[in-house]
């Protein structure tokens, strides 16, 4: 989806060249969001100074790749790359066409007007924009572009035009105008009425902004020295709420650095102190000072938002040795997989904690149905952990797609607890979903990779899956550590269950195997390389299996589909005769899920339907389950572990399978086309 990022250097003075390189870096941090076409606003003009400069608003916008901007900018004759600023706002912006196809002039920053007085960068959708261009075209305002989001700064200029003192700030502006707006968005904007300002804003899209400062950046009451000319004064960097206001005392005097950004990953190389903004918080800086507005405050609202820091690296961001992100996180599984786990499971006293379930595990028990709740391939780790989730909690569980759920209005009560299953956080079904939930007054838990996201905020407690940052569009290890964090969930929930107990040990002994035998996985890799040399050109695959390795055939079958745009289908093989039968043959390549649990039996028999059809079974299977074997045209073997945990074992190799066929059918595995890492839109 489309990705924000803005560089507002307040008292430091920074030459063109950073402040663009900074914004292109930024964005190439947001590539693997998905986008179409990119663009930039910064101050024009070659002034030596700066003042002059930010009367002028330069705007590069392209169709295509960072890459393609980046060489754009750099043919811009008319400006002087190596001018410097003392103070100078940049803006950002990768976009994923919704309205409008992606050329330049859909593309981000928008534009007031020709003379680029308000430009905007917009994450989301506006959904009553049909409306406000009515209305403007109607006061004479001229649109250029497809997009919803021409209407934002258009409408800005005309509160601006119309405004009853000079004195309004850009923040009384926007927020004037985000009250007219209806839909989902992280704004922010600049402007030549506005020199050296930024304002943003959010509802429904994630925004967060990075501080860099000489100050030490505390929220406590800490009296911090900095230097001022020579002399040593004392400032305390805690946030002043005035009001409705939040005041960030920060760079005042010593010059200071914001980045405002919609993913961590943009920020994370600058600086990791950040603040999360939160629905209708307005953020301006004004001269170096942040300040931060609610727009709707209700009593015991607060507009204070601490100064976190972010847990991330760089290089968990960066490709390393691997060719591709998704390469590179399918073989970090035995490793995230532990960090799902670090601190939560003690394998010795065979007891589980999740520390942000604590508080609220006797309501859960006390519940009357669990419900797992979202899209693609989260959806797939509520519906491949079900079943444990069943047996160790005796509850009704439902597992339901966000949207489907929606669609149906589903009844939901108060006595029931809630899980929104979500990689980003910020699935707009999946968000949907939770305030639907919320309204009904369910318990609501989130199970999120990325804290700080609207899911891991909105929800009263949950689960950080700990997966580390997740950059391939194609999930695969944030997929294995739900999956863990929800069996982790299954047996906190029945820890005070005598009858379960060696059920409980059995599981919690498997989990301590689990990273080893995920490396045995991914030994095989050679061995489905090659396997994939055979596949390539295959215009179909079926993914068939049964019982706890139903979620991997419909996974597998995710993965095949998203990034080697083959038809693949995930089957049930219990509904193998009730159609599918049908479409198998001697040229149908059949991947089927055959491990030693209760259905093996059952799976057997599908696998003869398949033989006797004259397909040739690829097998997927135990290493001693030489009785399937022989009826295989091709086996993976796999280790044996607990029934409940094959899951994570059983579609590692279909993640390498997909993996390999994109790479051989020459596709860009991280990019995959039509597809964006965080789908923020309906
Ligand atoms: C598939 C994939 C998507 C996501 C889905 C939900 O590889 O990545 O199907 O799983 O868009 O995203 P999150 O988990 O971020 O809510």
């Amino acid at each position: 989806m489309c990705g924000i990022f803005a560089y507002l250097n307040y008292n430091v003075p920074r030459s063109r060249k950073h402040i663009l390189d900074t914004l292109v870096k930024g964005l190439q941090r947001l590539e693997y969001r998905g986008y179409d076409s990119a663009g930039v606003a910064v101050d024009g003009g070659n002034d030596k100074n700066w003042d002059n400069n930010s009367k002028v608003i330069q705007l590069i916008k392209k169709r295509g790749k960072v890459k393609a901007l980046q060489d754009e900018i750099y043919k811009q004759d008319s400006l002087d790359f190596d001018i410097e600023f003392e103070t100078h706002v940049g803006i950002a912006h990768t976009r994923w066409a919704t309205h409008g196809e992606p050329n330049a002039v859909n593309s981000h920053p928008q534009r007031s007007d020709k003379n680029n007085e308000f430009v905007v960068i917009h994450n989301g959708i506006i959904t009553n924009y049909k409306d406000l261009k009515k209305f403007l075209e109607s006061k004479g305002y001229e649109f250029e572009s497809e997009t919803d989001t021409e209407t934002i700064p258009k409408l800005l200029k005309y509160m601006y035009d119309n405004r009853e003192s000079d004195e309004i700030s850009l923040s009384t502006l926007v927020e004037r105008v985000t009250q007219q707006l209806e839909g989902a968005f992280a704004l922010v904007f600049k402007s030549v009425h506005f020199p050296g300002q930024v304002v943003g804003t959010r509802r429904g899209g994630p925004l967060l902004i990075g501080v860099q400062s000489k100050h030490k950046l505390s929220t406590d009451h800490i009296p911090v020295l900095y230097r001022c000319g020579k002399e040593k004064k004392a400032v305390s960097t805690l946030p002043r709420v005035d009001g409705d206001t939040c005041l960030y005392p920060i760079g005042e005097e010593t010059g200071v650095e914001y980045y405002f950004a919609s993913d961590a990953s943009a920020i994370i190389e600058h600086t990791n102190r950040v603040i999360f903004l939160e629905d209708d918080d307005v953020a301006a800086v004004v001269d170096g000072r942040l300040s931060i507005h609610r727009i709707k405050r209700t009593a015991g609202d607060d507009p204070a938002r601490a100064i976190q820091t972010l847990q991330m690296e760089l290089q968990q961001i960066m490709k390393g040795s691997y060719s591709s992100f998704m390469q590179k996180e399918i073989f970090e599984q035995p490793e995230s997989v532990v960090n799902t786990m670090r601190g939560r499971v003690n394998f010795d006293d065979f007891t589980v904690l999740l520390g942000g379930l604590k508080d609220h595990i006797r309501e859960i028990r006390r519940c009357r149905r669990l419900i797992v709740i979202g899209c693609g391939t989260s959806y797939h780790a509520g519906v491949a952990t079900r079943q444990i989730l069943e047996e160790l909690t005796e509850l009704p569980v439902m597992v339901e797609l966000s949207s489907d759920f929606l669609d149906r209005n589903t009844p939901v009560f108060r006595d029931d607890v809630c899980f929104f299953i979500s990689q980003s956080g910020e699935t707009a079904d999946t968000l949907m979903a939770l305030h639907y939930c919320k309204e009904r007054g369910a318990l609501t838990v989130g199970v999120t990779n990325t804290v700080g996201s609207s899911i891991s905020r909105e929800t009263d407690c949950g689960i950080h899956i700990n997966a580390g940052p997740e950059v391939g569009v194609a999930s695969t290890k944030a997929y294995t550590s739900q999956f863990v964090a929800l069996v982790m969930f299954s047996l906190m929930m029945c820890d005070d269950r005598l009858s379960m107990q060696k059920r409980r040990q059995e599981i919690i002994s498997a989990l301590r195997t689990l990273p080893d035998l995920i490396k045995e996985v991914l030994a095989l890799d050679d061995q489905i390389n090659s396997l994939a040399h055979e596949l390539y050109q295959q215009r179909s695959l079926l993914v068939m299996g049964r019982g706890f390795n139903y979620a991997t055939c419909m996974e597998g079958a995710l993965k095949i589909k998203e990034i080697t745009y083959m038809h693949s289908e995930g089957i049930l093989a219990g509904e193998l005769k009730h159609g599918p039968l049908a479409l198998v043959d001697k040229l149908m390549p059949v991947i089927m899920i055959i491990m030693k649990d209760p259905t093996h039996t059952k799976c057997q028999n599908a696998l003869q339907q398949v033989v006797a059809r004259k397909g040739r079974p690829i097998l997927i299977c135990e290493k001693n389950d030489d009785e399937s074997k022989l009826l295989a045209y091709r086996t993976i073997e796999l280790p044996h572990t607990v029934d409940c945990l094959q899951g994570v074992l059983t579609v590692i190799p279909l993640q390498l399978l997909s993996y390999h066929l994109a790479v051989l059918r020459g596709f860009d595995v991280d990019f995959p086309r039509n597809l964006a890492k965080s789908v923020t839109v309906e």
